[in-house]
């Protein structure tokens, strides 16, 4: 009781933000001015080494903070109406928009976008393929760690980024294939009772960079790596994460614990690391058969369960004690009796699906064809994500009740400089 009172105090957003505080004051938590102002910095310094090279662009004069941000607002836009490239705007068609569309010209807008740069020049030090980003993704996560604590329990899981319905159901056949080609994979620690994700770790698929991962073609080693840099700050916290089964593995979880990191995760004997197991739990003739029975063999805090609910699940954990009772509830068959790690499972895996649901709808549909760039717009989706979760917790939430698609409008807006966002309205 007393725990769990004080603990109320502790997590969540770290900084009180006013009843006046804007979607702007809320994205800029992790995207400040200084960081805009960088990249002011960075794309007119690309654009000069870019026309001392390939000769002079009389159409470039340098780019202002108010042109980045309304650069910014353009692509952000593509995240709630959603359209394949960012300059149907400027367009006749279906997706032209003439209210955002006369703040820039599309010409101009091109222009930014063709030297729009984060990091303009490589340094003789730089060792692997995102160092155009890597900046970025560090102040992001500063932001991140520093604007929220997360409950608990979290969640390392890959996020439906490219799995936007309403453009598969429209594109053709090509455009999914050509749009499969993505070089990388992103993975998130997101913290399980808000959705707020605390970490993102980009990992570079093979042929795309020197950043000695390539040769990671087993894919339980790639997860178990992965897992690991994103859990590299959450020793000591008593944190408990929740993994699938390409993460979940014994010697995973006691290097966790070790770390006072605990766990617990869905196993397969098809995707999972098997090693160290005993076989005769692996063994579907030798486990239970009718529905909600379960055994479990311990080691030490480690307890493998295998339950029976119409087929054989198995979980890895350290973080529940095994004679905890739990249940889950069926809207058909009612109560089906399982140790509470499987309960708790059940219940933090579902709210990262429905959330995933919600908000991966406003992904920036914007898709550039460079790497670095696809990284930086999919970072800013969540940067987004994000500070709409600390907007609904926040008071400013109680006084305008934005949906998650307003607040995307609003700070729209706000970038293109077409709302007064001084806090006196
Ligand atoms: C982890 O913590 C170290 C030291 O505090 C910091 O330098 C590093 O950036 C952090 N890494 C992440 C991914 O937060
Ligand atoms: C699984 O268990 C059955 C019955 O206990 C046994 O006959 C079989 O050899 C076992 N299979 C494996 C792969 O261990
Ligand atoms: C089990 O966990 C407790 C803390 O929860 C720890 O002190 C202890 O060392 C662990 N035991 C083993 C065998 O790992
Ligand atoms: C991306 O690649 C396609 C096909 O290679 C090309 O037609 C298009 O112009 C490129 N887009 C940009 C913004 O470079
Ligand atoms: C144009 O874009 C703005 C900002 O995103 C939006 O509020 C408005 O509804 C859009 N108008 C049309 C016709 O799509």
């Amino acid at each position: 009781m007393c725990l769990s009172f004080l603990l109320a105090f502790i997590l969540g957003p770290t900084r009180k933000m006013p009843l006046t505080a804007s979607a702007m004051d809320f994205f800029q938590l992790f995207v400040p001015d200084n960081v805009l102002k960088n990249m002011v910095v960075q794309t007119n310094m690309y654009a000069k080494k870019y026309q001392e090279r390939f000769g002079s662009d009389d159409a470039w004069i340098d780019v202002t903070l108010a042109e980045m941000k309304a650069f910014l607002g353009y692509m952000i836009s593509t995240s709630i109406h959603h359209c394949e490239s960012v300059l149907s705007i400027w367009s006749s068609g279906f997706y032209s928009n003439k209210s955002i569309a006369l703040i820039m010209t599309q010409s101009r807008f091109e222009k930014i976008l063709k030297y729009f740069h984060i990091v303009a020049f490589r340094s003789s030090q730089t060792t692997h393929s995102l160092y155009k980003i890597q900046p970025f993704l560090d102040s992001l996560q500063n932001g991140f760690d520093s604007a929220f604590r997360p409950s608990q329990a979290q969640v390392l899981h890959e996020p439906l980024i490219d799995e936007d319905p309403v453009f598969i159901a429209t594109c053709t056949e090509r455009e999914l294939r050509k749009r499969k080609k993505r070089k990388f994979s992103l993975w998130v620690r997101q913290c399980s009772s808000t959705g707020f994700i605390c970490q993102i770790y980009v990992h570079l698929k093979e042929g795309s960079g020197a950043d000695g991962l390539d040769a990671l073609k087993n894919k339980p080693q790639l997860h178990s790596m992965v897992a690991k840099s994103l859990c590299q700050n959450a020793s000591g916290k008593n944190y408990i994460i929740f993994t699938g089964p390409s993460i979940t593995s014994l010697n995973l979880f006691e290097e966790f614990e070790k770390q006072e990191i605990y766990c617990c995760g869905l196993l397969s004997t098809r995707k999972s690391d098997c090693t160290g197991l005993p076989p005769s739990m692996l063994n579907n003739s030798a486990t239970p058969q009718s529905r909600g029975q379960y055994r479990i063999r311990m080691k030490g805090n480690m307890s493998l369960i295998c339950w029976y609910n119409k087929g054989h699940f198995r979980f890895l954990t350290n973080a529940y004690s095994p004679v905890q009772q739990g249940v889950i509830i069926k809207r058909k068959s009612g109560e089906i009796p399982c140790p509470l790690a499987v309960e708790a499972f059940a219940a933090h895996l579902s709210y990262i699906c429905k959330y995933d649901d919600k908000y991966s709808k406003y992904f920036i549909s914007h898709k550039p064809n460079k790497t670095w760039q696809q990284v930086f717009w999919f970072a800013i989706s969540i940067a987004i994500n994000n500070a709409y979760i600390l907007y609904k917790m926040s008071e400013a939430y109680h006084v305008t009740r934005y949906s998650r698609a307003q607040f995307g409008e609003r700070l729209v807006k706000e970038l293109l400089g077409l709302e007064d966002t001084s806090p006196t309205h």
